[in-house]
């Protein structure tokens, strides 16, 4: 969809205080290894509590978003060593940026927000992006989710998703529905999550 940046301004200031990483960085961190020395990309970064974990946990990191506001306060956030590590991209990425070779390629509750249009070249370059035995570790909304009707968004059916890691293997699969807090409110999602390694 056509980015917002009051939106995603808004959205990510109010995530910058959230404590915890999301559960699917863990998982991708499990499978993925040590990070000293490896590169890892966090694409649609937002507030950055994904990329400060990263970074915590060795790992170099690109965090890609096309809210600057989000990128700049969490430059602000992180001190010294850390952010030596850190290169921020301020760029939609709807507009296919060339993505750097990495070990370990991340992107939570993102994907979805690029237009079906979008979203294969995007997917495309995600995955030559990742090196040899790197993991990549996305989630995505199913066609079941309550905003599935919503063109703008790339809602997928759990067929469709699991085609997109053909030829990796798959280190974990989640398919979900469940009523729960969004930050727009209360909603059905259905909410499809993967993490593979090529
Ligand atoms: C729901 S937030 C997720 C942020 C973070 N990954 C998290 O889990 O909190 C979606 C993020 O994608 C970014 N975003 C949305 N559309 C984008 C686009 N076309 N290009 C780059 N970033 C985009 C927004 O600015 C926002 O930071």
């Amino acid at each position: 969809m056509t980015f917002d940046a009051d939106l995603w301004a808004e959205y990510n200031r109010s995530q910058a205080s959230r404590s915890g990483v999301r559960p699917l960085l863990a998982t991708a961190l499990e499978h993925a290894g040590p990070g000293a020395g490896r590169v890892a990309l966090d694409l649609g970064a937002g507030a950055g509590i994904e990329t400060a974990a990263l970074l915590d946990a060795g790992w170099s990191v690109y965090a890609y978003d096309a809210d600057e506001t989000a990128l700049a306060g969490l430059r602000d956030r992180l001190g010294g060593a850390r952010s030596s590590r850190l290169t921020t991209v301020a760029a939609d990425l709807e507009s296919a940026p060339a993505l750097p070779d990495a070990d370990l390629v991340y992107s939570g509750y993102t994907l979805s927000w690029l237009a079906p249009s979008a979203f294969g070249t995007v997917w495309r370059a995600m995955r030559l992006s990742l090196r040899e035995g790197g993991v990549v570790a996305v989630n995505i909304f199913g066609n079941r989710d309550e905003w599935a009707s919503r063109p703008e968004l790339t809602c997928l059916t759990e067929t469709e998703a699991r085609a997109l890691f053909d030829g990796l293997e798959i280190l974990h699969w989640s398919a979900s529905t469940f009523e729960g807090e969004s930050y727009m409110g209360l909603k059905r999602w259905h909410l499809i999550e993967c993490v593979a390694r090529q």
